[in-house]
């Protein structure tokens, strides 16, 4: 169908899965184990209900927001999702050019099919990025890439932490057939085993020993704000601003990682009231993030209300460009858009500000 015809987030995925080869469909789609955690990203937000307020004049609503200091048009950023030649030619620069036609925000993955150096030489003038980092084993490797990363204007810096070793993608590693000419990066050095799935065999390099000692070595290679990417309890949120980072991402990986972890808004209620009890919160150097499961502007906005500075979208824009390359990913932006209008009309906030945690109702957030 003509991309006029999608009406929202969940469309592109019906026709995405149409489209793409079946390996990539498996790699994108997959979650770990039993994909009980990927199915909660989605259940989480329906337990939250809004309180809305009535009469207070939204003729004018706005939700531009700045995300670690750079202006967004939305509250939201493209998170990264790597191999996307996978599912569309072009890749991820069909995520830059439409990011940047809409003053959004990129996340460039580490794994990404577009090297990051081909993802820059097309960004247009002023436009913002974020880097995902996965740690490799071999430290000189990623102080090279991080600071060359830094050179090229990017920033922040998001480590993923919660990758120590690849969850157990079943569905991916029914896929026997491993290309490895997908990724630009990959960042070699171990061996590959050709039957674990595209995920594993891309993925060996990973570090697995990184620790909290480790911070302090990143915060003096770079300058970039530093996000930890992964978090999923009130204890390491707490950790994570006792080291000095400038934010953190409440995130289960879209599912991919441990099975079962919780979703990251229910976490998000946890990490506020504990970083609020040490006095930790609010803190503007501090931006708390939260990814998984998000389709709908009313997502946003709950886990907004609920104290996040804005949240990180996977598979939604993977998907719609898979299904309809740049076009798509403007088009799902588009969607956001419109969305964004009408629910924060109809919840009486014409700003961002105006989220606060009286807007909705989580007290069944918990309740599973
Ligand atoms: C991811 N994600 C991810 N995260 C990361 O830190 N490094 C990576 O290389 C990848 N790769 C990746 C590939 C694919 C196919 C998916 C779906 C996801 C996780 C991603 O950044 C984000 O945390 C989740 O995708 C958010 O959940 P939704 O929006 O996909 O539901």
């Amino acid at each position: 169908p003509p991309v006029e015809n999608i009406l929202n987030l969940h469309d592109f995925e019906v026709i995405a899965r149409a489209v793409i080869p079946s390996k990539a469909w498996a790699y994108y789609s997959s979650a770990s184990d039993d994909e009980i955690t990927i199915r909660e990203n989605r259940m989480a937000f329906q337990r939250v209900w809004f309180r809305p307020r009535i009469l207070r004049d939204v003729s004018s609503v706005d939700w531009s927001t700045t995300i670690l200091g750079c202006k967004s048009s939305l509250p939201l950023y493209i998170s990264a999702t790597a191999l996307g030649k996978l599912g569309h030619p072009e890749g991820e620069l069909t995520l830059t050019r439409a990011a940047a036609n809409h003053g959004v925000i990129q996340m460039i993955a580490t794994l990404a099919s577009c090297s990051f150096d081909d993802i820059m030489d097309n960004a247009a003038s002023g436009q913002e990025f974020f880097l995902q980092l996965y740690v490799n084993r071999d430290r000189e490797i990623t102080r090279k890439y991080v600071q060359h990363a830094e050179k090229r204007g990017v920033k922040g810096l998001f480590i993923t932490v919660d990758a120590p070793q690849l969850g157990r993608r079943e569905k991916d590693m029914r896929m026997k057939q491993v290309d490895d000419s997908a990724s630009a990066e990959v960042q070699k050095g171990q061996e590959v085993k050709k039957d674990q799935g595209v995920a594993r065999a891309i993925s060996s390099f990973i570090d697995p020993s990184l620790s909290w000692k480790d911070i302090p070595w990143f915060q003096s290679i770079t300058k970039m704000p530093i996000i930890l990417k992964g978090i999923s309890t009130a204890e390491d949120a707490i950790f994570a601003y006792e080291a000095g980072v400038q934010g953190i991402v409440l995130s289960n990986h879209g599912g991919r990682q441990l099975d079962t972890a919780r979703s990251g808004i229910e976490v998000l209620v946890e990490v506020i009231t504990a970083l609020r009890a040490k006095g930790y919160h609010p803190d503007p150097k501090f931006e708390i993030f939260v990814d998984g499961g998000v389709r709908r502007a009313s997502d946003v906005l709950k886990a907004i209300a609920l104290g996040a500075k804005a949240v990180g979208v996977g598979r939604a824009f993977l998907y719609s460009f898979c299904a309809y390359g740049q076009e798509g990913v403007e088009r799902a932006i588009q969607i956001f858009r419109d969305e964004f209008e009408m629910n924060m009309r109809l919840l009486g906030a014409k700003t961002i500000d105006d989220l606060v945690p009286e807007m909705v109702d989580a007290s069944a957030l918990n309740q599973h």
